[in-house]
């Protein structure tokens, strides 16, 4: 080996290790197995188009983008696969899974299943699959099957599968994936329910697959058969929008009239500290709110003024026929970076619809906020779910969703 390249070799082996100490602290990495697999594996090799330092961030890199700039495929931030290698909880010899491609997840699932297990990847971009192909057959993981197709109808040729862990943002759990699953088999799957999306750790109980585990997880968004977009009202030309994923008939008149009105703010009294996450809260109001959407608004001082929600990409918001409510935080201790829940309404009924909002996020904060986390059950559409009251049933394609929380 040349100076250089053995310079390079002996940074990217210390970069390799420290990203490795840094998933362990954050707590992304929490088996042995994990770690093992996070230190031999070369993700450079899988980026070479980047620098090193780049390769080795806790970050996306992201590798392929639409005519709109939009990020299609990107080999996944490490901390992300972490966390769903570790709810993976893939063994030695089991036969895997990987839907979406990009090479480096599936070298580290083909060091946890070692020799005597077998790992397929496809994904539905040639692009993808080539370069996947080049880069595992470099980095020594030329056993690794890479297959070209639409993962809508699974990859039948080297089913069944003890683990499917899927690697881009969908909507729906198509029936392919449930027929190619091994008896005791589990699917980790990003999965957008009500808009917000979560990585399920899915276990099969009888007739239907019930979680065991779930992380706040973001993915670009699947392409092919299975793709569906949100539907997206605009209030404000483009600075506001409201995002819904189901099929609610919406007054958007109604709803840009009530944006004109005052503002009606309200208080909570629930706080939380600066680095804390919001995906249970926001998870409890996609569960216990009927009429659900989230609300979004652009990046501009101009939107900023005109809508300040918790979140500039999401934000849970209750609706009536004219108005509508979402929820906001401000600060109270900048000492202890201590913040409020709260929320703002428009609309004539906006006092109203704040009252509600506020009373959610305080049962979430008494009630759930401590407690177990929330289950989600799939069944297929054909089997009939009963509507209990506290579950939230929301239908999909191919399968019915539940999310119940203990
Ligand atoms: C985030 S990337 C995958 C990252 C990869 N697992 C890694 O090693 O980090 C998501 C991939 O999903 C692929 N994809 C999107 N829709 C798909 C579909 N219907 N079937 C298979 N692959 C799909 C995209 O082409 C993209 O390459």
């Amino acid at each position: 080996m040349a100076n250089a390249a053995v310079a390079d070799s002996a940074q990217a082996d210390a970069l390799r290790h420290a990203l490795v100490e840094e998933l362990v602290t954050a707590g992304s990495i929490a088996s042995l197995e994990v770690a093992a697999a996070f230190r031999t594996v070369p993700r450079h090799l899988f980026a070479p188009e980047v620098p090193l330092q780049e390769a080795y961030a806790n970050d996306i890199v992201r590798t392929k983008r639409d005519e709109h700039g939009v990020t299609i495929s990107s080999v996944s931030a490490p901390w992300l696969q972490a966390v769903m290698l570790e709810q993976a909880q893939i063994g030695p010899g089991m036969r895997c899974l990987e839907i979406g491609s990009g090479g480096y997840n599936a070298a580290l699932m083909a060091e946890l299943v070692g020799p005597d297990g077998e790992v397929t990847t496809v994904d539905i971009d040639a692009d993808v699959t080539d370069r996947a192909r080049r880069f595992l057959d470099t980095a020594g993981y030329g056993h690794v099957n890479v297959v070209l197709a639409d993962a809508e109808h699974g990859v039948p040729q080297h089913a069944p599968f003890d683990r499917i862990i899927v690697t881009v943002g969908v909507f729906d759990v198509p029936p392919a994936w449930w027929t190619q699953l091994a008896e005791g088999g589990r699917i980790v799957v990003p999965l957008r329910v009500r808009g917000l999306s979560r990585s399920l750790a899915l276990v099969r109980d009888g007739d239907h697959l019930v979680s065991v585990g779930h992380e706040m997880a973001g993915f670009v968004a699947v392409q092919g058969v299975g793709a569906r977009a949100e539907r997206l009202v605009t209030l404000h030309g483009e600075e506001v929008g409201l995002r819904f994923d189901d099929d609610q008939p919406v007054e958007a008149e109604g709803l840009r009239e009530a944006l004109r009105l005052p503002r009606v703010q309200a208080w909570s009294g629930v706080t939380f500290g600066g680095m804390e996450p919001f995906d249970g809260l926001f998870l409890w109001l996609a569960t216990s709110l009927d009429r659900f959407c989230l609300l979004s608004r652009a990046r501009t001082d101009a939107a900023r003024g005109l809508v300040d929600p918790a979140s500039p990409i999401a934000t849970p918001t209750l609706l009536s026929r004219d108005g509508f409510a979402y929820v906001a935080f401000r600060e109270v201790d900048p000492q202890t970076q201590t913040y409020e829940f709260g929320v703002y309404a428009h609309g004539v009924d906006a006092e109203g619809l704040a009252a509600t909002l506020i009373e959610q996020i305080r049962l979430w904060d008494h009630e759930h906020r401590r407690g177990a986390a929330a289950k989600f059950t799939i069944y297929p559409a054909s089997v009939p779910v009963a509507r209990v009251p506290g579950v939230r049933v929301v239908p999909k394609r191919h399968t019915t969703v539940t999310i119940s929380w203990p």
